[in-house]
């Protein structure tokens, strides 16, 4: 569903992304990790067609993504963690706008649409996205993609800003999403979410993709005998001296 051969992006003298190279199958969540400005997002945004990479070769659904952009376009959703939504639109516009220009069927789409919108408490559609707070918004982006039922879901800290019950249905329905063989790529700070949900974990620091595998394979990547995601996270990424850091503060 995604692969991607030493992909790489250089910003000027800045390496975000170093020659990583991924495959993900159909069915799974994919949980990518790091530190912050590791190269995370710079990745979904290679990954989705909003960025080109600097060099390697990307395939989704097995089609190259500089070949035949619009197909792919069509068949994958992302939603990011600061979702660009047109201010000065009702929801309902916005959603309207998506049915048009995915050339949607309308009817099918509303229909799944509500069920969404109830799902995750949206009653405010009729208002302008300008005047929605972050969380919002982010429940607008999330519906407007996931009614479209993508073949590969990319979610940029998709539970950020959505309340406890909204990220509980949430991650229940990406759980469904893969069990009708659909595929999540997403990424997260909360190492709890990735260990519960996630069939497999990459870990990228500093642009390099230093660890990857189920998290019964990560453990034994572990020379300390770390047990839990977030122990291992922090010896990967170079974190164990935090004790040391707190007690000089
Ligand atoms: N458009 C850009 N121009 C210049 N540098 C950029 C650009 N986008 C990202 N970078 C740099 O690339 C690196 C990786 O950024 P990226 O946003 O991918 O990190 P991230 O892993 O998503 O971090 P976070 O966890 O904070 O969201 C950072 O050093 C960032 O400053
Ligand atoms: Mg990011």
């Amino acid at each position: 569903m995604i692969r991607a051969r030493n992909l790489k992006k250089v910003f000027g003298s800045i390496v975000a992304v170093n020659s990583i190279n991924l495959e993900i199958k159909n069915g799974e969540i994919y949980g990518f990790l790091g530190p912050n400005g590791a190269g995370k997002t710079t990745t979904i945004r290679m990954l989705t067609g909003t960025l080109k990479p600097t060099s390697g070769e990307i395939e989704i659904l097995g089609i190259p993504l500089d070949k035949n952009e619009i197909e792919v376009k069509k068949r994958i959703g992302v939603v990011f963690e600061e979702p660009k939504l047109y201010e000065n639109l009702r929801g309902t516009e916005f959603i309207d706008f998506i049915i048009a220009i995915y050339k949607l069927d309308r009817e099918k789409t509303l229909a799944y649409l509500s069920e969404l919108t109830e799902a995750f408490n949206i009653d405010y559609l009729d208002g302008f996205i300008g005047d929605y707070s972050h969380g919002m918004k982010q429940k607008l982006a999330l519906v407007s993609v996931l009614m479209r039922r993508p073949e590969v879901v990319f979610l940029d800290e998709p539970t950020v800003g959505l309340d406890a019950r909204s990220a509980k249905i949430l991650k229940m329905l990406l759980e469904k999403i893969t069990s009708e063989g659909r595929t999540i790529f997403m990424t997260t700070h909360i190492l709890e979410i990735a260990e519960k949900m996630c069939s497999r974990i990459g870990i990228i620091n500093r642009g390099e993709l230093i660890a990857e595998g189920t998290l019964k394979e990560l453990r034994k990547l572990s020379k300390t005998g770390s047990k839990s995601l977030e122990d291992l996270f922090l010896e990967l990424t170079g974190g164990e001296e935090i004790a040391e850091i707190v007690e000089a503060l």
